[in-house]
C-alpha cells in the first residue's frame, strides 16, 4: 500500500536572473538568530517590495525578521498584497549547533501554521545553513517532515471529514552549481518518499483492528504488485505454515476466528551477486494477551501491536492473539519449525512465537542481515520510554550501523545488552525453552529468547513497544522507525 499525503513535494532552484517569475502561495523563511536576514530575503525585497506602493510591507518584513531573529517571537506572518508571493512565513532556525531534533520541529511547525492559516501551497526556503548543514540529511530530513507530518487518519470518520488544506510544497534554494541543484533535488525526492512510506506505516497502525486483520494486511500488500511491479509478493495461508510446521506460530492464532497470514515481500533490484538485507515484523493485529488475558485499560491500544510489520518490506508475520476454547492455554508445549520445543508460559507473550518461526524461515535467503522489527515488550517503554527503540544484536558492527542510522535520522534507538548471562532466563523443565523470563530485564528476555531462532545470521532486534505509537493527546502511529530502516537499507552497510 501506498499513502502519499501532499499532492507534490519538489524542489526548484532560483536564480537572481528567473526570481522575477517566482510565484509562491505562503513562502517560509528561516531566521538564523541575530540576523538581519539573509541574501535571498533582501533579493525578495529588492525585486517584489521596492516600489513606494509596497514601503510598508518592506518595513513590517524588516521588523518580523528582527523580531523573529532576536526571539522575541518565534514566528510572524506577513501578508503581501499584490505580488506573487501572498504572504511569508518568518520563522525562528535553529542554531547552527542545534540538534536534529529542533530543525524537525521547525519543519513540523511551518506545516502546521500554514494548515492553520488555510494555505494550499506553500514554498520552503532552503538557506545556506540548511543546505550545507553538517547533517548532510537535513534537506532530506525536511522533505520527509513535511510529508510525514501532514497526515491525519480520517478513513474511519463520517465522510464529510476534511482533509487538511496544505497540499503543495516546494522547497525552493538560491543560487546553487548545477551539482548542488540536483543534489538537492534528490534529497527532496528521497525524503518525500520516506515521508510516504512513514504515512503507510501510520495509516495501517491506525486502522482499528477489524479494519485490519492478517488477511487485509494481506489484500493491501498485494495491490503493492501494481503500482511496483519489480516486488515478488507471497502469503501464506494456515495450511502452509503448518506444512512449514510453524507449530509456535500457529499456537498464537489458534484462539481466533482470524485466520494467520505470513506475508513475504521480496525486492530485488540490487545487485546480482549481493545478499539481501532481510527485515521480520510482529504482525499482531491484535493483542489481547490471549487466555494469560490483558486488563482491559488501554487494551484498544493493542491494533498497534503489528506496528513491525507495517514498518517493512520483508516478512510480515500476522495473526491475531485471542482467548477462545480453541486458544492456546498456559502450560502447553508447541514445537517450531526450528525443531526446538517451547513451553508457553504466557500466551501473552505471543510476539516472540510468531517471530521465532519468521526468524528460522527467512534462514533460506542466505541474508547478509536479519532485523527483526517488534512492538514485543512493555518492559521496553519502561526502559527507554517513547524516544528510543530498544535495540539487540548478536553482532556489534551490525548494531553500530543501526545505531547511526538512528542517529542521521532522528529515529534513534538504544543498546541493550544480550550477555550470554541472561540466556538462562529461557530455562524450564518441560520443554527446550520457556516463552517468558523472570521477573528483570524483559526486554532483554525476549530478544534472548529469539536469538536462539537466530544464530545461523548476522541479526539485530528493534523493540519499538514505546516508538510506534503515542498515547494522548495526539494519540496515534509516528511511522517509526521507517526512517532509521530505510537509511539502513539504502545505505547498503
Ligand atoms: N504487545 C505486547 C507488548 C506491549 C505492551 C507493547 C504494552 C506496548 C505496550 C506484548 O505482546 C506483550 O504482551 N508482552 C508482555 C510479555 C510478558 C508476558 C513477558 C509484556 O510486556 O507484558
Ligand atoms: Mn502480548
Ligand atoms: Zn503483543
Amino acid at each position: 500500500m501506498t499513502y502519499k499525503v501532499l499532492a507534490t513535494v519538489n524542489h526548484k532552484s532560483l536564480d537572481k536572473k528567473n526570481i522575477k517569475q517566482f510565484k509562491s502561495g505562503a513562502l517560509a523563511v528561516a531566521v538564523e538568530k541575530a540576523s538581519n536576514g539573509n541574501d535571498f530575503v533582501k533579493h525578495i525585497k529588492s525585486t517584489f517590495f521596492s516600489s513606494t506602493k509596497n514601503q510598508v510591507i518592506a518595513k513590517t518584513i524588516d521588523k518580523a525578521v528582527k523580531d523573529v531573529s532576536s526571539g522575541n517571537i518565534t514566528h510572524a506572518w506577513v501578508e503581501c498584497p499584490n505580488v506573487k508571493i501572498n504572504k511569508i512565513l518568518f520563522i525562528k532556525q535553529p542554531d547552527n549547533k542545534a540538534e536534529l531534533r529542533k530543525w524537525v520541529e521547525m519543519f513540523t511547525r511551518m506545516v502546521s501554521l500554514a494548515n492553520a492559516h488555510n494555505e494550499k501551497e506553500l514554498s520552503i526556503h532552503l538557506n545556506d545553513s540548511i543546505i550545507s548543514n553538517p547533517f548532510e540529511n537535513l534537506v532530506e530530513v525536511a522533505a520527509r517532515t513535511v510529508e510525514s507530518s501532514s497526515y491525519k487518519f480520517n478513513q474511519t470518520k463520517n465522510k464529510t471529514v476534511k482533509k487538511l488544506p496544505l497540499s503543495k510544497v516546494t522547497f525552493t534554494s538560491f543560487q546553487l552549481s548545477a551539482s548542488e541543484s540536483r543534489n538537492t533535488s534528490a534529497a527532496v525526492k528521497k525524503g518525500y518518499a520516506i515521508g510516504e512510506g512513514m504515512n503507510a506505516t501510520k495509516f495501517l497502525g491506525d486502522l482499528p483492528a477489524n479494519h485490519c486483520t492478517p488477511r487485509i494486511i494481506e489484500s493491501k500488500a498485494k495491490q503493492l504488485k501494481k503500482i511496483f511491479p519489480k516486488l515478488k509478493i507471497k502469503s501464506l495461508n494456515e495450511k502452509q505454515l503448518a506444512q512449514l510446521k510453524m507449530g509456535s506460530y500457529l499456537s498464537v492464532a489458534r484462539g481466533s476466528i482470524e485466520p494467520p497470514r505470513m506475508i513475504i515481500i521480496e525486492y530485488n533490484g540490487g545487485p546480482k551477486n549481493v545478499a539481501p538485507a532481510v527485515l521480520v515484523g510482529k504482525g499482531i493485529t491484535f493483542d489481547t494477551g490471549g487466555i494469560s488475558l490483558k486488563p482491559s485499560g488501554k487494551m484498544d491500544e493493542m491494533k498497534w501491536d503489528m506496528g513491525g510489520a507495517a514498518s517493512v518490506f520483508g516478512v510480515m508475520a500476522c495473526a491475531e492473539n485471542r482467548p477462545s476454547s480453541k486458544a492456546t492455554k498456559p502450560g502447553d508445549v508447541v514445537t517450531s519449525m526450528s525443531g526446538q520445543t517451547i513451553e508457553i508460559l504466557n500466551t501473552d507473550a505471543e510476539g516472540r512465537l510468531v517471530l521465532c518461526d519468521a526468524l528460522t524461515y527467512v534462514k533460506r535467503y542466505k541474508p547478509k542481515y536479519v532485523i527483526d522489527i517488534a512492538t514485543l515488550t512493555g518492559a521496553c517503554v519502561v526502559a527507554l520510554g517513547q524516544h528510543a527503540s530498544g535495540l539487540m544484536s548478536n553482532d556489534q558492527k551490525l548494531a553500530d550501523n543501526i545505531l547511526a542510522a538512528g542517529e542521521n535520522t532522528f529515529d534513534r534507538a538504544w543498546q541493550l545488552p544480550l550477555w550470554d548471562e541472561y540466556q538462562s532466563c529461557t530455562k524450564t523443565n518441560f520443554a527446550d525453552l520457556a516463552n517468558i523470563g523472570g521477573s528483570g530485564a524483559g526486554t532483554i528476555t525476549a530478544a534472548c529468547f529469539l536469538s536462539r531462532f537466530a544464530e545461523d545470521f548476522k541479526w539485530a532486534h528493534l523493540d519499538i513497544a514505546g516508538t510506534a505509537w503515542v498515547t494522548s493527546p495526539k494519540k496515534g502511529s509516528t511511522g517509526r522507525p521507517v526512517p532509521l530502516l530505510t537509511e539502513m537499507v539504502l545505505s547498503s552497510k
